[in-house]
């Protein structure tokens, strides 16, 4: 089965295939450049530029794929949560195209795919504790099975990524400026006490990063040589050495703080196992590198994407909507957009499942967000 993902939730557009032997092809077209100029993501040119350039990635794909439209069976897209009018550019053009092969069509919930990226490469034991670190979401879940993603917990106000992000533009560095931080950090040598490790001091497994923003935010005010650095930063070899501290020791705040809470979630579910790290920072090189040791101390595995399918992808999607469409799954073309904020509901058509046909899946085809 050749399952084609288009992923567009953001500012990436991308399509990649997936099939039973594995990744086909994929293609994917940043527009990170465009949005570095305002400092964020603009939704109105995000959707523009999706418009722009999917119909040209799509021949460029079947081009290197060797293949011809009418041998995709199943077209995916993810449907939510993120930019509607970025999303509603991949939902349009998916469901046109399953319309026209006649191919099988599934809405993927982002966050899941994120979830489920890791076993493209790995045997994932269930059930498994997850985190999901992205620019919009910093998420735990208890996973029973690949369907079945109960939220642990979630940050109350900024995700990891974005504490990043918005860290990263004080000191003058590109939007986004997650993996700049990182390249810096790794050259830099942290001060353990310079921040705080915040919303610690409770028994949940929820997250706040606004304290720990306004702290780093406050110390580059008050440090002449960040406050005062040249700015754009173009490369790491640019960089002061006080610029490279200052993000080594707010990498290592904010991975501190990720680690007690993946341990304190590891106490109270001692059946779990197995950690899944999953989206943009878990291509951070600390936060791998400390949760794979934390991981083997407590004689379990943590299993982490490649830092490639970490970021956002068409893969994910892809390798998710051909799991489903196994299962039986799909969607018709009334399957509605669901922007960020907004719950998925559950509302795939089950198939092959006897006994189970029609909307919705009673064992709760749920990735709560
Ligand atoms: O999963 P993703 O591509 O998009 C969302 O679904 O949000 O995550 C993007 C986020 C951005 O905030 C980016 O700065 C961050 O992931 N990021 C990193 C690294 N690479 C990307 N953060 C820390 N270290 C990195 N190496
Ligand atoms: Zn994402």
């Amino acid at each position: 089965m050749n399952c084609l993902g288009i992923e567009s939730s953001c500012d990436e557009t991308a399509l990649a295939v997936v099939n039973d032997g594995g990744i086909i092809g994929s293609v994917l077209a940043s527009q990170s450049d465009l949005h570095a100029i305002f400092g964020g993501v603009v939704p109105e040119l995000a959707s523009r530029e999706h418009c722009r350039y999917i119909g040209a990635l799509f021949d460029e794909l079947m081009h290197r794929c060797g293949l011809s439209p009418e041998q995709i069976n199943t077209v995916a897209v993810a449907r939510g949560p993120g930019l509607l009018g970025s999303l509603l550019v991949g939902v349009a053009f998916a469901k046109a195209l399953a319309l026209a092969l006649g191919a099988k069509f599934i809405g993927i919930n982002h966050l899941h795919a994120h979830l489920l990226t890791v076993g493209i490469d790995n045997h994932i034991h269930f059930p498994a504790l997850a985190l999901l670190v992205s620019g919009g979401h910093t998420h735990f879940y208890h996973m029973q099975s690949p369907w079945q993603c109960r939220q642990l917990g979630k940050t109350l106000d900024d995700a990891a990524g974005e504490a990043f992000d918005k860290i990263g533009k004080i000191l003058g560095l590109t939007y986004p400026a997650g993996r700049m931080m990182d390249a810096l950090a790794s050259d830099g040598a942290a001060d353990p006490h310079l921040f705080p490790r915040p919303y610690l001091d409770n028994d949940n497994l929820d997250f706040s990063f606004s304290g720990l923003k306004t702290a780093a935010a406050s110390h580059i005010e008050q440090t002449p040589a960040l406050k005062n650095a040249v700015r754009p930063l173009q490369s790491v070899t640019d960089a002061t050495t006080v610029l490279k501290n200052c993000c080594a020791s707010f990498s290592l705040a904010v991975v501190d703080t990720l680690c007690t809470k993946v341990e304190r979630a590891l106490d109270r579910y001692p059946t779990l196992h197995t950690l899944i790290l999953a989206g943009g920072v878990a291509s951070n090189s600390l936060l791998r590198e400390r949760v794979t040791q934390l991981m083997q101390q407590r004689g379990g595995e943590a299993l982490i994407p490649s830092p490639a399918l970490c970021t956002d992808n068409a893969v994910m999607i892809a390798y998710t909507g051909r799991l489903l469409a196994r299962a039986g799954f799909s969607h018709d073309l009334r399957m509605e957009t669901i922007p960020r904020g907004k719950t998925i509901p559950d509302d795939m058509v089950c198939g092959r499942v006897t006994g189970r046909q029609g909307h919705g899946f009673p064992d709760s085809l749920t990735v709560e967000h």
